[in-house]
């Protein structure tokens, strides 16, 4: 697959998974993300830079490289005012399976077009492809929720929202519950005044691994990886910006979405978002290398 363009799923057609995430349930590979598949919005001859809710695909693969797509996970609702209705906004969907109920969780950022809702979505489901039912918007701890992830820590078991905050100012960790659906209130801020979003989380050899991106919409801008030994002792050390080479200072025209592992080896999925035609943003997926405990990401043409 071609880094940075529009990929196909195994009937020809734009993978339509934007602000995703790729897991593994059962031996498979899914992909869940935003289904941006219509025309941007024109308002007063102005083209906008969202489409309207067209619900969270899921798609499924053996080999990360052929995807099936799998239908939506979450459909939209045609009820005005409904929190998933066309005129909303609904991103980043990300999904875990709860080891305590075995129900598969997924969050989202759940707004109004003009992005002053600011809160978490929740819907559940009994199989990974869904149909996930949606359950309720909420405000983990009283913050707003804008750029978000879900984190499941290996080191003490449990989950987090990990979300912007404070109108983007705070990156909030927000504890899940056992069965993942709501929240205990513990809760440790990081990034305090950073102003950093679509944040990406994991942990290696004992230490966590956060990389985030500025603020400037759609316009790709510069990563910044911050790390620690303890998520609730302190803030985080920021590190630097861990993409490499050429195109690196705007992450490569692009901005990471998610992390995951596969044979041994990290990879980050990026979006290449294209403001005026968000349905045709590309994507990538980027070998993460360490050298001793330092991380670089390089560009690479294909995965
Ligand atoms: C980006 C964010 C996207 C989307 C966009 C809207 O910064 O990462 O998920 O919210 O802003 O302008």
């Amino acid at each position: 697959m071609k880094n940075g363009t529009c990929w196909l799923d195994d009937e020809g057609r734009f993978i339509q998974a934007h602000g995703g995430m790729i897991a593994r349930f059962d031996g498979l590979w899914y992909w869940y993300g935003e289904n941006k598949d219509a025309d941007n919005v024109v308002e007063g001859g102005v083209v906008r830079g969202r489409v309207p809710f067209r619900g969270v695909s899921c798609y499924k693969s053996r080999d990360l490289h052929s995807w099936h797509f799998e239908g939506l996970a979450l459909a939209p609702v045609q009820e005005a005012g409904h929190p998933l209705s066309p005129e909303r906004i609904v991103e980043r969907p990300k999904v875990l399976r709860c080891p305590a109920t075995g129900q598969y969780v997924m969050w989202f950022h759940a707004d109004r077009s003009d992005y002053t809702l600011a809160h978490a979505g929740l819907a559940v489901a009994d199989r990974p492809q869904g149909p996930f039912r949606f359950e309720r918007l909420a405000l983990p701890n009283r913050r707003d929720c804008r750029d978000m992830t879900l984190f499941e820590d290996p080191l003490t078991g449990r989950a987090f929202l990990v979300h912007s905050g404070d109108w983007n100012k705070t990156l909030y960790f927000s504890e899940l519950t056992d069965d993942y659906r709501g929240f205990t209130g513990v809760c440790h801020a990081q990034m305090v005044s950073q102003e950093r979003e679509a944040p990406v989380v994991f942990v290696r050899e004992g230490v966590y691994h956060c990389l985030t991106s500025g603020c400037t919409g759609w316009t790709p801008n510069t990563a910044l990886l911050a790390t620690a030994r303890t998520l609730a002792g302190g803030l985080m050390k920021l590190v630097c910006d861990p993409m490499e080479g050429p195109g690196a200072r705007r992450t490569f025209g692009a901005q990471a979405t998610w992390s995951f592992e596969h044979d041994g080896q990290r990879y980050l999925l990026l979006d290449h978002w294209q403001r005026e035609t968000l349905r045709t943003s590309g994507y990538s997926i980027l070998p993460v290398r360490f050298d001793g405990d330092e991380m670089s990401v390089c560009w690479q043409d294909e995965f």
